[in-house]
């Protein structure tokens, strides 16, 4: 008898330990992960020094709360985050977790406008589909009508406008455009800022625009006033073979980036959202305080795992491995989509990979509950950890799988990793189980 509250009723392993890209369980079985968990052990796990980093830091100064202290370490990391980033200007902003850096963000962009003399912007804009978050108002941001329908009630639809996804196959400067025809029909002095995932995490596996569209929106944004949020919890630090993903389309700057996950790569909990100069003023100079705060916000245990995480990141060059194994990865999939043709889409941006599974012959996506689980499920059994989605078509229809193991995996483990999947996906298709 366990006291755990689980997130389902499925049985889950007790994992015991963690080394490099493999996990194991008190049953001594070894699982390669092939999604770091959720997108986040950047990484791999059982670093040694990231965790001398945190008792360090634990034995020197564990904790000063926001209001009353900056930490040296805060200062130090922010610093070299933004720098990072290539925002060296930019202010950092930490908290705990994805949720609460895009629910920062959204407060942030309404506070600014206020400030700045625009009272009326409070809406903001997302896609359909999207997630930024489990807390009522990122949840609330979020285009993923299974996550949400059963807390609408709560929210409030107007203050939430949304966008359709971008088609991968259309000019992507034209297909910006519809966000223009959105913010026409809202009234623009209405909108606080628009928010979207550069490359789509877990409501549409690894979905990107085309090129120009991101330029296209950064255009659109500053004709109508709008702020354009970068929600990176999942694809920025590395993870789509560049810092920020977003800057893959021209170098586009957005004006707040939200950051999460593979920040301290799942040694503590931390995420937060980069601002510009511009915003940090506005706020400091006028009201003299952001209307916001969490009391674990900045904690420099996990301040200290965010730097130690970064060094690895920067001297192990994991930015440039995530596009080396991530064209690998891809190359793989593909042979394997060309063995399965109910691997309907494959596809990416360095290693945070996606494959979309239907009916080959009517061209359709499986509906949910369907074969990503049965997929799970059959590649948990024979050792490799997968990330399962669903719902990119309509809430319910739209079976997805998500790939993206540490940015630290090896050749050979992406070779492993792809033979276990293969594997799995004959069992799952075949219903031999
Ligand atoms: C793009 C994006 N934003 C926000 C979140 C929320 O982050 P968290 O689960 O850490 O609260 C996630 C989590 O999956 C995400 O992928």
């Amino acid at each position: 008898m366990s006291n755990v509250f689980y997130r389902s009723s499925k049985p889950y392993p007790v994992a015991v330990r963690g080394e490099g890209v493999y996990l194991y369980d008190s049953a001594g079985k070894r699982y390669l992960d092939g999604s770091s968990g959720a997108l986040v052990a950047n990484i791999g796990h059982g670093r040694r020094e990231v965790g001398e980093a945190m008792a360090a830091q634990a034995a020197r100064l564990p904790f000063v709360h926001g209001s009353q202290f900056s930490s040296d370490i805060l200062e130090e990391y922010a610093a070299r985050l933004a720098q990072f980033c290539g925002m060296p200007e930019a202010r950092f902003w930490a908290v705990s977790g994805g949720s609460e850096a895009t629910e920062s963000a959204i407060k942030l962009a309404r506070q600014y406008q206020k400030e700045r003399g625009e009272g009326g912007r409070y809406k903001i804009v997302t896609r359909v589909p999207s997630y930024h978050g489990a807390s009522l108002g990122s949840l609330a941001a979020s285009g993923m009508g299974a996550r949400r329908e059963l807390y609408t009630p709560l929210m409030r639809p107007e203050a939430w406008p949304k966008l359709p996804k971008p088609d991968a196959n259309r000019d992507g400067a034209e297909d910006a455009e519809q966000l223009r025809a959105l913010l026409e029909r809202e009234g623009p002095d209405t909108v606080a800022a628009f928010m979207a995932e550069p490359v789509v995490g877990a409501s549409d596996a690894a979905l990107a625009p085309a090129d120009g569209y991101y330029q296209r929106i950064r255009q659109i944004c500053d004709e109508y006033g709008v702020l354009f949020i970068a929600d990176e919890v999942m694809c920025g630090m590395g993870r789509c073979g560049s810092a920020l993903a977003v800057s893959q389309w021209g170098g586009v700057q957005p004006d707040i980036v939200v950051l999460g996950k593979g920040l301290a790569a799942g040694y503590a909990p931390l995420a937060g959202v980069l601002v510009t100069r511009q915003i940090y003023d506005t706020l400091m100079d006028g009201s003299g305080a952001f209307m916001h705060g969490f009391t674990y916000a900045g904690h420099p245990v996990s301040v200290a795992a965010g730097l130690s995480v970064l060094d690895i990141v920067e001297r192990e060059g994991l930015v440039q491995a995530a596009q080396e194994r991530g064209t690998q990865l891809l190359q793989g999939l593909r042979e394997l989509q060309a063995q399965f043709p109910q691997m309907l889409t494959v596809r990416g941006t360095g290693l945070l990979l996606g494959v979309v599974l239907g009916d080959p012959v009517t061209g359709q996506s499986f509906q949910t509950p369907g074969m990503a689980a049965r997929v799970g499920t059959e590649a948990m059994r024979r050792g490799l950890v997968t990330y399962p989605g669903s719902g990119a078509d309509d809430g319910k229809r739209g079976d997805h799988l998500l790939l993206g193991p540490p940015l630290s995996i090896t050749g050979e483990e992406v070779e492993e990793l792809l033979a276990v999947l293969g594997e799995a996906l004959g069992a799952a298709f075949s219903g031999q189980t």
